[in-house]
């Protein structure tokens, strides 16, 4: 019932991949992820800290916007199991073939389905937001979804200086060109 699919965006050398939680309804509608309120926010995370966005690669746990069983648009349903484990194989090639340096999760949802994935112990997204993890192949720093500034302001700053740790573990890589 997706109108289009939004596989994720950025270029193939991205040293940064973002991974949200599904497509909402703007990026169903454009096939294109984050370009709804939450990205507008997250464009703005990434020029604070100088990233352009055409260099960082984002998608999300699923490709194609959750709706209920009658087809009908849901606000903000989180994905169902079996539609998380239908689009793994997806997210875990993009993973494989952009091996970025960091993947910064946004929301819990990202956070616990990556978690899994790195065989890192679960936690709250409360706990951990801002702060890096280190696993044999990957750097994986678990933000706030940006979507969450949205309803509640005090997040907004926090998200920000998020952000501030992410550039310094970006600046801390061997590449610090990315
Ligand atoms: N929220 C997400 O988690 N992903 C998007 O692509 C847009 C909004």
């Amino acid at each position: 019932t997706r109108h289009l699919a939004v596989p994720g965006e950025g270029p193939a050398n991205a040293r940064i991949m973002f991974i949200g939680e599904g497509p909402g309804r703007q990026e169903d509608l454009e096939g294109r992820p984050f370009v709804g309120r939450a990205g507008k926010f997250l464009d703005e995370c990434l020029q604070s800290i100088d990233v352009k966005r055409e260099q960082v690669f984002i998608t999300n746990i699923v490709k194609c916007r959750p709706t209920d069983a009658s087809g009908n648009w849901v606000r903000d349903r989180k994905p169902f199991t079996d539609e998380t484990a239908a689009c793994a194989p997806y997210l875990d090639k993009q993973i494989d073939l952009i091996n970025p340096e960091v993947i910064c999760t946004l929301g819990d949802t990202a956070r616990s389905e990556i978690f899994k994935r790195f065989k890192i112990e679960d936690d709250t997204i409360g706990h951990v937001h801002g702060r890096l993890f280190l696993t044999e192949s990957m750097r994986i720093v678990p933000l706030y979804h940006p979507a969450a500034a949205l309803y509640d302001n005090s997040l907004r700053q926090i998200i920000l200086i998020d952000f501030q740790n992410l550039r310094r573990v970006l600046s801390q890589s061997k590449l610090t060109n990315f």
